[in-house]
């Protein structure tokens, strides 16, 4: 019995069936040769993409050549009337100088001081499964809850149950059911000048969500001005001047910033924290080991991480089977040649972590969950080169180190408290919406311990 994985399509379908495949889910609409595949080209009559998924050519795109294969227009459309030029979305200059601003808040030393909201977080959600213990739960809605609360207390010191943390965590809910991160444009023939119409729905909702994070926003800068803003990330990047030019962020500017903190903070760990949990119902000898080493949480302090070993391992293996951005995408600036074929300037690039790391030719036993396999020469060897669940080079996700506390953290708490066990006929699909979710939730019974 191998972890769930999304059965691919045939090799050989037409355009329009690989369209139609596509809007469904993007990874059940790729073929079974992409696993073994050192790099697949789609050509399509308007133009190129290609998936690479080999260690030198991830190396090329995202740490030795950055700049040439910025991040891809067509991928940015869907979500730019939320997110607007959040550094997600920038390329070049802006987006240099957004991570000059936005990086120190995330540095080591610094994530030490979140520890204490997101334990606070852990604890709360301990909490509030209490009264469901002995019942099936559906387990993304309860991750989502928690790493949206780890998100509001340590951006803004508050947690969700205040009034617009909570509404802010209802609107994400129905923007995301709307937009998929990685829309159809990148793969198929739509001229880049067509007008691309977002929904009504999507766009009010967007400004709803934005409205209500320009109140945190204001709130905050008026403590700050006052000198009594608590010392937590909002605080800390609204108030660092970028080194190179000595100006902040301006208020709209910070919004959108806001914005991405919330949607790539809380949509990820939120995936691989239910899918870490389905992981370990599946596998109850390792449920056990965790919630043994979690006596290590006595007590509670950052030190504490440290001991958290087997728990990290755990996140790490479920990060590797189910990254949370399943694709990426870059666009060629110019003409190159990959594995002796010509990439056109504008073509472009496909990463796929999902593909990378579970890429037959590189790993031992790429389906199987194994924990231990970081020891290995094999998982180390993989692990320097191929293993991007928080991408890589320039454009690493900035919040890596923040979710490799918080994902151990929260799943040592709870499987201290609460043993997670499969339900019959219950199996999820894993499916790329903004982030790969179960098709049907993950549903699991919670058992106190
Ligand atoms: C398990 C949790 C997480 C995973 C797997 C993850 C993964 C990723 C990946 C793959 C990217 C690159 C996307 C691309 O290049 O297209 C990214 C970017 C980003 N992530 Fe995360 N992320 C996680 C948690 C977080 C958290 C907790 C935060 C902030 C609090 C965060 C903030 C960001 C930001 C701001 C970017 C944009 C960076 C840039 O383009 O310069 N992420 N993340």
């Amino acid at each position: 019995m191998t972890p769930p994985k999304p059965t691919p399509r045939p090799d050989k379908v037409s355009l329009w069936r690989y369209m139609k495949l596509f809007r469904k889910d993007i990874l059940s609409a790729q073929p079974q040769r992409l696993y073994r595949a050192w790099m697949a080209e789609f050509r399509t009559p308007f133009f190129r993409s290609y998936l690479i998924n080999q260690p030198e050519l991830i190396e090329t795109v995202l740490k030795k050549r950055p700049d040439d294969f910025p991040k891809s227009d067509r991928i940015s459309e869907g979500l730019r009337p939320l997110l607007g030029d959040s550094v997600f979305l920038t390329n070049g200059e802006t987006w240099k100088r957004q991570r000059r601003i936005i990086d120190p808040a995330f540095e080591g030393g610094r994530l030490k001081d979140t520890f204490a909201a997101m334990h606070a977080a852990g604890q709360a959600a301990v909490d509030r499964l209490q009264p469901q213990a002995g019942s099936v739960v559906e387990c993304e809605e309860i991750t989502s809850h928690i790493a949206a609360d780890v998100i509001f207390r340590t951006l803004f010191s508050v947690p969700i149950e205040h009034e617009v943390a909570a509404q802010v965590f209802d609107k994400f809910h129905s923007y995301q059911r709307e937009q998929p991160i990685l829309n159809l444009a990148a793969f198929v023939p739509l001229p880049k000048w067509l007008p691309r119409l977002h929904s009504r729905r999507t766009r009010k909702n967007a400004n709803e969500i934005r409205k209500l994070i320009q109140h945190l926003t204001a709130e905050r800068a008026e403590l700050i001005a006052q000198g009594q803003a608590p010392d937590d990330l909002a605080t800390k990047i609204m108030t660092t001047r970028d080194p190179e030019t000595g100006h902040g962020f301006d208020m709209h500017e910070m919004v959108d910033q806001v914005a991405i903190f919330f949607l790539a903070g809380h949509e990820t760990s939120a995936s691989a924290l239910a899918w870490t949990l389905y992981l370990m119902a599946m596998y109850p000898e390792w449920q056990d080991r965790l919630a043994e080493e979690a006596a290590a949480l006595d007590t509670p302090d950052f030190a504490v991480m440290s001991r958290l070993k087997l728990s990290r391992d755990v996140f790490r293996e479920a990060l590797r089977l189910y990254p949370p951005v399943p694709m990426m995408v870059r666009e060629a600036t110019c003409p190159e040649r990959f594995r002796d074929r010509e990439v056109l300037k504008g073509a472009q690039i496909v990463i796929s972590p999902w593909h990378l790391h579970r890429q037959e030719r590189l790993w031992d036993c790429p389906d199987a969950f194994d924990p231990t396999r970081w020891e290995t020469e094999n998982g180390k060897t993989c692990q320097r080169n191929v293993y991007i669940p928080f991408s890589a080079g320039a454009r690493v996700c900035t919040g890596a180190g923040f979710a490799m506390i918080e994902g151990p953290l929260l799943l040592s708490m709870l499987l201290r408290h609460y043993r997670f066990e499969l339900v019959e006929g219950q199996t999820p699909v894993p499916v790329a919406h903004l982030t790969v979710r179960s098709k049907d939730g993950i549903w699991l019974r919670v058992v106190e311990r």
